[in-house]
């Protein structure tokens, strides 16, 4: 790990606006002091996001999200610490010092491999473009064949891998990139003999694959001829690629998803490219599997609509039902679009054309009517079996839906849909939701949360609130009580925290104290409480307040010290020590004269 001086940090959180940096990802508005959003991190209608710039802080009221400029961006942009560090220190224009003795760093690894797959992207595309020889003139032939042209070509970096053993090592060894690094990329695959490597991709139309910033992580790369053994190969996880984190084509796409507020999720490499040349630009491709979290959430940061347009075929179809489920979890608006059976949406606009397939996604189904569909066509409806077993799966997709009036409103249409009473559904719901005791939604999190929150008495949790308002509140905090008389472990910890960046001379705003917690759940809580203030308050009643949560801590700390020493006098008595119980009461005398 490549360790970023502390300064440096603290420099690039400070020529960071994090009103102008938050505003990029979600408009903000004045409010006082204060500005709001539509919180980034989740669904919201009404803005519970505060930004506070006096404390470079952040707080969603709605999901508890909150830190400083660095949490922000390594929750929006998920990225570590060291990461989100650099991102803002590039915007910022400041340069951090490369260093790290011990190995190599981490980020550094990540930059060498970027660059690696970037001469391997150039390599490939040169080869398509220029390559001579019969199989150089197959690939293109083949390109052509499927209506991919020298615009699709250059625009998606399409590229062409030789078929040899070590065109590309040769071409990365003699552009300088290590051995180690070309190993890490997944371009190359170790020999069974582990006596060198040679390349994973030989003849065969490759599909560089971009991460949403529009940084090369991966390759797919398609066979030429149908009788090859996979269709496809994709690069291995690497340190820059993991596997159901990117959507393909979003680079390319993100922009007109944001502008048309919905994107359209299709299957395949094709199945992007194709609409997209066409004009439908708001696309972007899952690479054949059902939608993964890490997918929707990156989604989310443009938009909250999704239309689902998977291959009409049962692995299509099934990849975009399991979708459903993950899509209302992280409420998500989704729509279904269907093609005419056994078509992608490749094939299908170079069947029916491009406005054929506008409208097939205009007239996308709901959610509700899509699974409906899909579930009578499978269990029927004739039977009562049948409608049971219709009933039992439409609700487990019902239950995920968060809004109750919507959820209410599926739970109507599906009683009316299977001819019975609300009643009944109700009832089924009852069953099944008994069935499966106790899985509330992230219920770790809120458990942690609420051991947090209880451990804030409230007189503490307004000791803090001043520490975290105003440096000035901090040093007479540091004057007038010490951590160890809070009874709370984390309110305590924080306490002492504070003190000790004050001691050190470093900054001990929110900002900052928000971030020296690995606790994620506490560091919710501590932007929570430092946006909520004390500035509510004027001077006067803030002062009395003050004194006040002091003095009460204080006492119940010295209540508490009381009842310990009440037992050991009683001990020292029992046992006739003397020395021990004149010391017992003479603090437990010093503590009642206050
Ligand atoms: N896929 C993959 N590996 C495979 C098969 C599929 O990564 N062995 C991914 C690819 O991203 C592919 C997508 O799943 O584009 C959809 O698969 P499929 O429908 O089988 O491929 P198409 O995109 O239709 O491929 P093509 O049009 O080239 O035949
Ligand atoms: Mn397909």
């Amino acid at each position: 790990m490549s360790l970023i001086p502390e300064d440096v940090i603290t420099r690039v959180v400070e020529r960071t606006d994090i009103v102008a940096l938050i505003g990029t990802y979600t408009p903000l508005k004045r409010a006082g002091r204060n500005f709001k959003g539509l919180c980034p991190f989740h669904n919201e209608k009404t803005p519970s996001f505060t930004v506070t710039p006096d404390k470079q802080i952040f707080h969603c009221f709605g999901c508890g999200a909150g830190g400083n400029v660095v949490s922000f961006v390594m929750k929006q942009e998920r990225l570590e610490f060291p990461e989100a560090v650099r991102f803002l220190a590039e915007k910022a224009g400041i340069e951090i010092p490369v260093g790290g003795r011990d190995g190599m760093p981490e980020d550094s690894i990540r930059d060498k491999i970027f660059a690696a797959n970037a001469a391997a992207v150039a390599y490939f595309h040169h080869n398509l473009l220029a390559g001579r020889g019969q199989a150089f003139d197959a690939a293109r032939d083949y390109l052509k064949g499927r209506d991919l042209h020298l615009e699709a070509v250059k625009r998606f970096q399409l590229g062409y891998a030789p078929d040899a053993w070590d065109g590309l090592i040769k071409h990365l060894r003699t552009n300088g990139f290590e051995a180690g690094i070309i190993e890490k990329s997944g371009l190359v695959v170790q020999r069974d003999d582990h006596k060198g490597c040679y390349d994973r991709f030989r003849g065969r139309v490759i599909f560089p694959i971009f991460d949403y910033r529009g940084r090369p992580v991966a390759f797919g790369a398609r066979a030429l001829r149908q009788e090859d053994k996979a269709k496809y190969i994709n690069s291995p996880e690497t340190p820059v690629y993991t596997k159901g984190r990117h959507l393909y084509g979003f680079n390319w796409s993100k922009e007109a998803a944001g502008r048309e507020d919905r994107v359209i999720i299709v299957e395949g490499y094709l199945d992007f490219i194709r609409p997209f040349l066409a004009g439908v630009e708001h696309v972007a491709a899952s690479q054949g599997t059902a939608l993964t979290p890490d997918q929707i959430r990156l989604i989310r940061r443009y938009t909250h609509n999704v239309t689902m347009l998977f291959d009409m075929d049962k692995a299509g179809q099934s990849a975009a039902l399991r979708s459903l489920d993950i899509l209302l979890e992280e409420e998500m608006d989704v729509k279904v679009a269907a093609l005419a059976d056994g078509e992608d949406p490749d094939s299908f606009i170079r069947a029916y054309g491009a406005d054929d397939f506008r409208r097939r996604v205009a007239g996308a189904k709901s959610l509700f009517d899509f699974k409906l569909e899909y579930l009578v066509s499978a269990f029927g409806m004739d039977k009562p079996e049948g409608r049971g077993a219709v009933c039992r799966e439409m609700l487990t997709t019902i239950e995920k839906v968060k809004n109750e009036i919507v959820k209410n409103g599926y739970l109507r249409e599906l009683a009316s849909r299977l001819n019975v009473s609300e009643d009944v559904v109700l009832r089924e719901r009852q069953n099944i939701l008994k069935k499966q005791p106790g899985a509330p939604v992230r219920p770790q999190e809120e458990a942690v949360e609420s051991a947090l929150v209880a451990e804030f008495s409230s007189d503490e949790e307004w000791l803090l609130r001043f520490v975290m308002a105003d440096v000035q509140w901090l040093q007479k905090a540091r004057t007038q009580i010490s951590p160890e008389e809070l009874s709370g472990k984390a309110a305590r910890q924080v306490l002492a925290t504070a003190y000790r960046l004050l001691d050190e001379g470093r900054d001990a705003g929110p900002a900052s104290l928000a971030v020296a917690f690995e606790d994620e759940a506490l560091r919710r809580r501590l932007t929570a409480l430092s946006c909520a203030g004390a500035e509510i308050l004027d001077p006067a009643t803030a002062s009395r307040a003050f004194a006040d949560s002091i003095k009460a801590i204080r006492d119940r700390a010295r209540k508490a010290r009381r009842q310990e020493l009440r037992g050991v006098i009683r001990r020292a008595e029992q046992t006739d020590d003397q020395e021990a119980l004149r010391r017992a009461q003479e603090e437990f005398n010093q503590l009642l004269k206050g």
